[in-house]
């Protein structure tokens, strides 16, 4: 097809995880939350409702930005909401990363950075962690035409992340913006938002889909310096987020109740469920995330995917085939403790 753009025709595309629509399934493969979301967003999307959807939403969801910004302690204008993180990644690439420039992305991390390189035509950069999951010296290294990096912390797949100290001895190496992709943040004991206050080069993305259990709702935000928001206003689609979807965050994110129960409850049973995982002989590292990386050389692990998927469990089974050992690996969801109690038994008997 000639009438394709060379590098859309040429490109894989980012491949989604399953979402299987109909039928009783546990669901570990999305790194969703397993819990339903806070009871007053219904009543927000009733009002808005209400009020009438035959008006276009506000441009800039300056009730949502309020709201985040009382919870996150930074000003309004440092926030700008999008339609899922997704979305505020694709305006971040437009709008620092041209044909021919370079994006840099850790590997193996969230393969979506680089279709987004791919899309606009520029080269990506895949820097190989350590083997322990920290930063090599490539990664920190400057070059002319590096427009952009990204860095998830916590990590995915791994679930592991850096300190805010190595985060910002990197921005200080860096020739160009760093986003700091904290969709997985809430169920760490660290995060990067105040640094944004400091460091005009950090950027944090922020998701709705992982910690307030809204996957179905899209809905994400970045906190960046108020001058690269006015650029990001510019990218974006104007009306890039519905009012019902504006009106469902701002209540979450103002319900800490909801929210800190959660996360704690999602924390609890990652703490044990990683052992469990371990003891079924799977290798591990310590996830600061909502799933855990499990490796392992004794078994094919695409059989375990598939023989736990003919029993309507769905992990995702990753290949990441730059990365030692054939780089596969099944990255499970921290479910309820009753889905965990369910997956580690059906795990056994595949194993036996
Ligand atoms: C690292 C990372 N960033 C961003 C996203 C996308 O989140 P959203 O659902 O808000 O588009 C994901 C989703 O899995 C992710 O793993």
């Amino acid at each position: 097809m000639k009438e394709i753009r060379k590098n859309i025709a040429q490109m894989p595309g980012y491949v989604p995880g399953e979402q299987p629509q109909s039928g009783r399934f546990i669901k570990l493969n999305t790194n969703e939350c397993p819990y339903l979301p806070s009871e007053k967003i219904a009543a927000a999307c009733l009002e808005t409702i209400r009020k009438g959807l035959n008006r276009y939403p506000d441009p800039m969801a300056n009730s949502f930005r309020k709201a985040a910004a009382e919870v996150l302690d930074v000003p309004p204008e440092f926030i700008m909401a999008g339609n899922g993180s997704d979305d505020i990644l694709t305006i971040l690439t437009r709008t620092f990363v041209g044909e021919n420039e370079t994006l840099r992305l850790p590997y193996p991390s969230y393969v979506l950075y680089k279709s987004l390189a791919q899309i606009q035509g520029a080269r990506s950069e895949e820097i190989p962690f350590t083997d322990d999951w920290h930063l090599s010296p490539a990664f920190k290294t400057p070059s002319s035409d590096l427009k952009l990096v990204y860095l998830p912390n916590p990590n995915s797949p791994s679930g592991t992340r850096l300190s805010r100290a190595e985060i910002l001895e990197l921005a200080d190496a860096l020739p160009c913006p760093l986003v700091v992709d904290e969709a997985y943040a809430d169920f760490s004991d660290e995060n990067c938002v105040s640094l944004v206050l400091e460091h005009k080069n950090i950027i944090v993305t922020r998701t709705f889909s992982k910690s307030y259990g809204l996957a179905g709702l899209r809905f994400g935000f970045v906190i960046a310096h108020p001058d690269y928001i006015q650029q990001f206003v510019k990218v974006k689609d104007s009306y890039n987020c519905d009012a019902l979807s504006i009106a469902a965050a701002t209540a979450a994110i103002s319900d800490r109740q909801w929210f800190n129960e959660t996360v704690e409850k999602i924390i609890k049973t990652r703490n044990w469920m990683r052992p469990a995982l371990a003891e079924l002989g799977f290798n591990t590292v310590e996830s600061h995330a909502n799933f855990i990386w499990c490796t392992r050389k004794d078994w094919d692990l695409k059989n375990i995917y598939q023989k736990l998927k003919e029993q309507n469990i769905f992990v995702r089974f990753m290949v990441y085939d730059k990365w030692k050992d054939g780089g596969c690996g099944l990255r499970i969801s921290v479910g309820t403790d009753e889905e965990i109690r369910i997956l580690l038994e059906r795990i056994k008997a595949i194993l036996n």
